[in-house]
């Protein structure tokens, strides 16, 4: 019997995606996002995770830089901040440039994977996206952000 995977699976999609963030999902920068509560219902951790690979899989389809799709969104939302209270609105906003400086602080930041971070707030934010994959990871972004509401919704 043949049991190799056929090519395109989901778990040599789902293992291609973990080759292009392994250099950073141990970093205790992105580990710490675990201890933090986002949209109320999971962590930022896990919130990061399925934007990353969720738009890993979008930007393959389209045939645009699925690497940089994976690691910007995995990053996106790399700042420690909770998103409560007085801090909520101006967080809400602009909390991709604090994520952009933070992940330039650990970690070697493309141009691509810069702009997916710093503009995935947008139209909130004040600068527009410059590439289709932080296009990718701004719709994703918002996709995962309603889904997690739904399905962890207690
Ligand atoms: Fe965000
Ligand atoms: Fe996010």
């Amino acid at each position: 019997m043949d049991t190799a995977m056929p090519r395109g699976g989901k778990q040599a999609k789902k293992r291609e995606h973990f080759s292009h963030i392994s250099d950073l999902i141990g970093h205790k920068s992105v580990q710490k996002l675990e201890d933090i509560t986002h949209h109320r219902v999971t962590n930022r951790l896990i919130h990061c995770m399925n934007v990353s690979y969720y738009s890993y899989l979008l930007c393959k389809r389209l045939r645009l830089d699925a690497g940089a799709g994976a690691r910007g969104g995995l990053l996106h939302d790399l700042f420690y901040e909770e998103n409560s209270g007085k801090q909520k609105k101006n967080n809400w906003r602009l909390h991709g440039y604090t994520a952009l400086e933070n992940a330039r602080e650990f970690f070697d930041i493309g141009d691509t994977e810069a702009d997916i971070i710093k503009c995935h707030m947008f139209p909130l934010s004040p600068d527009r996206p410059r590439y289709k994959e932080s296009l990718v990871v701004m719709v994703i972004d918002k996709y995962c952000a309603i889904l997690e509401r739904v399905l962890f919704w207690r």
